[in-house]
């Protein structure tokens, strides 16, 4: 759907990984946990479907507000049939750490993109903490696992920059008498320290030669609170690259969140060239959050510092759009993650821009893009691009065929519905309206 600019002003969904969190942490909570902007997308909403299992009464209410009573930490309850992740490794891997300190067996089922996501990484820790696991071969799901009580507290130094694996082991330690501790080589997101300290847990974060040392005090009382969650950045990356991307375009994207461990990929676009003002930085419960203008830009290549890596980890596969119409090489390295999110983001990426007429070489840990300097890729034309069940794949590949002459065509465009319900629509609504 090659053509008209994006103007005018549009909001994007809540925050996908602070709406995981408000219904846990909501959960956990003693008293009523109201969250206001939460995203609605199928992967949240199975967070939902699984704290309730397991106890918590979470509601809509008309307006829009979702209200959360709490059952108060080490009080969940044993779910009575198997948890549906669905395609959210976010839910699956926090949710492990919570059963991880619980007097329960509980058992995850995820569909054909989750089944093959690597757990050995939570199984890992949350082991050393008591936790007893019953995985599918290769760690995977199905998998059953009986929580310890009480769980051991532990030392934990990250093996991957993975802030799931991070927050697993701090869910885990919320209920594990005594001080848990994780040690984070690389930062990743940081809305677990930040929202859990709101919610009064006794969670304190130190920086010490690049590293952040964070401890969790166990057992103790978390309280209700009232969440405004922000502006999702990793939804409002397609909107940036796009407007970016398309003639004519002049986009004010309203409210995103700006977490400097979240936002790196506004950095990487500008200094690729592209034009993207911060109008009116503001804070929204604890997170910086600004309007964004973003305006069509010639973009130039250059190489990713790896050091932005994790804080742009989920945006990647929009970034590689915007390096194939970019002027010269981009280059990526450091990207081994990118192997195992909802679908293997590298592969997936070379082959979907490769179909699409851009020039990818994939390499072991990275993508090198050569961009066409501007002019429009050729876009697919008789085979649909292969989407892997990956929502960012498939938004990514409809940017791209924004900015081709006949068009992009994805295969499917269901898994879309996990993180971004309304980006089909929003787009539409950019594409129609009068220029700001
Ligand atoms: C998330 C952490 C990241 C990210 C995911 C959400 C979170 O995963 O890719 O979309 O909410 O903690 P990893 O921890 O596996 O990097």
């Amino acid at each position: 759907m090659p053509g008209s600019a994006l103007t005018g002003r549009i909001r994007v969904p809540g925050d996908k990984s602070i709406s995981h969190r408000s219904l846990m942490f909501g959960a956990l909570a003693v008293g009523r946990t109201t969250a206001r902007g939460l995203l609605e997308g199928e992967d949240v909403m199975a967070t939902a479907a699984a704290l309730r299992a397991m106890g918590a009464t979470i509601e809509r209410e008309g307006d829009g507000t979702w209200n959360i009573d709490g059952v108060g930490v080490g009080a969940l309850l044993q779910p009575e049939t198997a948890l549906d992740m669905g395609n959210s490794g976010t839910s699956t891997r926090l949710l492990m750490g919570l059963v991880a300190s619980h007097p329960l067996t509980a058992t995850f089922t995820g569909d054909a993109s989750l089944s093959k996501r690597p757990m050995g990484r939570v199984i890992d820790p949350l082991s050393q903490m008591g936790a007893q696991f019953t995985p599918s071969p290769g760690g995977r799901l199905p998998l059953t696992m009986r929580g310890a009580s009480p769980a051991v507290p532990i030392e934990y130094r990250l093996p991957v920059a993975s802030a799931q694996v991070k927050s697993a082991v701090l869910l885990a330690g919320l209920n594990t008498p005594g001080i848990t501790r994780v040690i984070e080589p690389v930062p990743t997101r940081d809305h677990t320290e930040r929202m859990l300290q709101g919610f009064g847990a006794q969670l304190t974060v130190e920086e010490t030669g690049g590293e952040r040392i964070i401890e969790i005090a166990g057992q103790a009382e978390l309280r209700a609170q009232d969440i405004t969650v922000p502006g999702d950045p990793s939804s409002a990356a397609f909107f940036a690259v796009a407007a970016l991307l398309v003639p004519g375009s002049d986009l004010v994207i309203e409210n995103v969140g700006l977490n400097p461990t979240r936002a790196a990929l506004f950095t990487v676009l500008r200094q690729m060239g592209g034009q993207i003002d911060e109008i009116d930085l503001r804070d929204v419960g604890g997170e910086p959050v600004a309007d964004l203008r973003v305006r069509q830009s010639r973009l130039h290549g250059i190489k990713v510092d790896p050091a932005l890596g994790p804080a742009m980890i989920d945006e990647f596969p929009v970034l590689f759009v915007a390096a194939s119409l970019a002027e010269g090489r981009t280059i990526t390295t450091g990207l081994d993650e990118l192997r195992v999110k909802e679908s293997d983001r590298l592969a997936a990426m070379a082959a979907a821009l490769g179909a699409a007429g851009a020039k990818v070489e994939e390499r072991e840990d990275g993508l090198v893009v050569t961009g066409t300097g501007g002019d429009p890729l050729a876009g697919t034309a008789d085979e649909p691009v292969v989407t892997h069940l990956d929502h960012r794949i498939a938004m990514s590949m409809a940017v791209a065929g924004l900015a081709s002459r006949n068009g992009v065509e994805v295969d499917d465009t269901a898994p879309i519905a996990t993180s971004f319900p309304n980006f089909t629509a929003l787009l539409q609504h950019a594409r129609e309206a009068a220029p700001a």
